[in-house]
Parts: structure tokens; sequence; C-alpha cells
């Protein structure tokens, strides 16, 4: 029984440190999975690691907004907040 306690507690911990460091935000959407799987259409993420060391919330506005004009239904208002989150994050 003590064990059975211990594993639900240390599973838990487990789920919490996870959510964490994958950045969910508040309203629950993943800015990093996003930049994995849309911002990888068009050319690798090499480029996004690159820029995301040099550009700060302002620059990285301009450029994301650039890349939706390029196509239309890359993100949605609350998918482009949580990218924009995550590319900021140092
Ligand atoms: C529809 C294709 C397409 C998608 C999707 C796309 N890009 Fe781009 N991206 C381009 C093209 C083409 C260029 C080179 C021309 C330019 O800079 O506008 C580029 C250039 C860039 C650059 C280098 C130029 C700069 O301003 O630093 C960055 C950074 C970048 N993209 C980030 C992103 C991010 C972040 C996303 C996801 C939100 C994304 N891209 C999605 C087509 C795309």
């Amino acid at each position: 029984m003590k064990k059975s306690w211990l594993a639900i507690v240390v599973a838990i911990g487990v789920l919490m440190a996870f959510g964490a460091t994958q950045g969910i935000s508040s309203q629950g959407y993943d800015g990093e999975s996003l930049v994995s799987a849309r911002c990888s259409q068009c050319h690798g993420l090499g480029r996004v690691e690159a820029a995301k060391k040099v550009k700060d919330r302002a620059a990285w506005e301009q450029t994301v907004n650039r890349m939706m004009s390029k196509k239309a239904d890359l993100l949605n208002e609350e998918e482009r907040q949580a990218v924009l989150d995550f590319l900021v994050q140092k």
C-alpha cells in the first residue's frame, strides 16, 4: 500500500516537471511543439534556432507575421501568442 502511494506521488511530480519543461502556456498551447510542427514546413528549424539568439519580441512579431503572410492558416491568434512566448525564451 505504502509503495503504491509513493508511485503515485512520483508520477505526479514527473508529470508536473514534464509540463513545465514543455513550456505549455496558460491557454494550453505548446509553443515549442507548434514551432517544430509548423515552422519546419518550408525551411529547417536551424533558421529559427539561429534567429532565436538575436531577435527580441518586436523582431519576432515582424518575422512571425511575415511567415503567416506566406501561409494564411499557419497559426491562429492563440497559437501565434504561444509561438511568440516560446521564441522569446532564452
Ligand atoms: C510558407 C512557408 C514558411 C513557413 C510555414 C515558415 N517560414 Fe520562415 N521563411 C520562409 C521563407 C521563404 C523565408 C526566407 C524569406 C524571408 O525571410 O521572408 C523564411 C525565413 C525565416 C527566417 C529568417 C529570416 C529572419 O527574419 O530572421 C526565420 C527566423 C523564420 N523564417 C522563422 C519562421 C518561423 C518562426 C515560422 C513558424 C511560425 C516560419 N518561419 C514558418 C518560409 C516559411
